[in-house]
């Protein structure tokens, strides 16, 4: 079954990732018409190596998100370059099904001299999003006072030749500047976007990838979405749920939480209880979820993601939905949310003890919270489903422990 369309997966990363900021993905969107344009210019390329190419170049900045603070875009693309470039071409050597195009990600802030020697076989492309990128920059700050014969001056040394022949033509025969100017390339970039074909694999990982995305703001929340994830799979399963059901609460575990990216990472991480107005600011995660996935990814799953911290007894959020208005795959969901903040380490209290945590669950279904019959059963079988829940965990973290690792080991060598 098709949960979501490939030109869809690309919408849903860039409108999660502009709850994080928007105009620095508004600042992906604009480079990676550039350079678009640029390749039509060039000719010879396939449509869907273009829509790659654009999704590539929409998200070259997606180490950013992680690594700086997105206020001082001068800072990170003109001066301190290398974190945001590496951890970007680190998210998608990883974890993106575009792997091929990470290093255009680690080479796009590198000089053309330096470009040149590498052998590499999208070093040109590394090269036109290079320009494309201070195209950008340097239009967005000057305003009417840019002028491309800037960069004359630079050609052969920090910028490629055919980089700025390519640009100027798309600028001729596509009045680039002037369509981004008036926001009017939109439509454009959405058009060669409908080319994009990615296989159910493809699009799964990209979900997973989206999904990690979370650690941008906080780590602790990829741990507890992967363990949530685990826990609701191992209870669809135990539960008799059908290989549609499952798949389902997969995407619905995997995707819950991607709206805390529009929260306040002081809010996300406090070592303490939130204040009120901080919970009500938290709460509004679960519609931020339902607002980017809405009309892109399968009805079903969207339904519960919006249910995630809704209670059996009508006393959750957002809608106070009750037993009655819910399936068994939303409620397993429920289960699996509070069981992985009982079972998470929290600064504000000490970690909880097996008994502790069995008490605390037994209490909230016998005052009705969630379902009852699914707490009996995750407590008939607690050692089962931990033991494999913790097994299962450190195997989906490995590749993304290892992206961590090793840029914090190219950080290390910075200093
Ligand atoms: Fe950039
Ligand atoms: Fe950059
Ligand atoms: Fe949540």
């Amino acid at each position: 079954m098709e949960y979501i369309r490939s030109k869809d997966i690309f919408f849903l990363m860039c409108d999660t990732l502009r709850l994080v900021d928007r105009r620095a993905m508004d600042h992906g969107s604009r480079v990676a018409y550039y350079l678009y344009k640029m390749l039509e210019c060039k000719g010879g390329y396939e449509k869907f190596e273009l829509a790659d190419f654009v999704f590539m170049a929409s998200l070259h900045d997606i180490g950013a998100y992680k690594t700086e603070d997105l206020n001082q875009l001068v800072q990170y693309e003109c001066k301190e370059t290398t974190p945001h470039a590496t951890y970007g071409y680190l998210v998608f050597k990883y974890l993106s099904p575009l792997s091929e195009l990470a290093s255009v990600i680690l080479y796009h802030h590198m000089d053309y001299l330096q470009m040149e020697g590498l052998d590499y076989e999208y070093k040109e492309i590394a090269a036109y999003l290079n320009l494309a990128e201070k195209v950008d920059i340097y239009s967005e700050a000057l305003g009417d006072k840019f002028d491309m014969a800037m960069f004359e001056k630079q050609v052969g040394t920090v910028i490629s030749k055919e980089a700025l022949v390519l640009i100027s033509e798309a600028i001729k025969k596509y009045d680039i500047l002037r369509k981004v100017k008036k926001d009017k390339y939109k439509e454009e970039l959405e058009d060669i976007i409908g080319y994009m074909l990615f296989s159910n694999e493809d699009k799964k990982k990209f979900l997973q990838m989206l999904m990690f995305c979370q650690g941008f703001k906080s780590e602790t929340s990829v741990v507890d979405t992967v363990t949530c994830l685990c826990i609701a799979e191992i209870m669809g399963q135990k539960v008799g749920l059908g290989t549609l059901e499952k798949e389902q609460l997969y995407y619905g575990a995997l995707l819950h939480d991607i709206g805390m990216l529009a929260m306040p990472k002081e809010i996300i991480d406090a070592p303490r209880s939130l204040t009120p107005e901080e919970y009500t600011q938290i709460k509004t995660h679960v519609h931020m979820a339902e607002k980017v996935l809405k009309d892109r990814m399968d009805e079903e799953v969207v339904a519960i993601v919006a249910a995630h911290h809704e209670r059996c007894d009508g006393s959750g959020y957002p809608r106070g939905l009750r037993e009655i208005q819910m399936n068994s795959r939303q409620e397993i969901l429920q289960l699996a949310d509070t069981v992985t903040a009982l079972l998470g380490q929290r600064a504000y209290r000490p970690v909880l003890e097996k008994a502790q945590i069995q008490k605390l669950l037994r209490k909230d279904a016998a005052e009705g919270k969630y379902s009852r019959a699914m707490v009996k059963l995750f407590l008939d079988y607690y050692e089962d489903i931990i033991m494999k829940v913790n097994a299962r965990v450190e195997e989906i973290m490995f590749t993304y422990r290892k992206l961590n690792q090793q840029y914090a080991q190219v950080l290390g060598k910075l200093k």
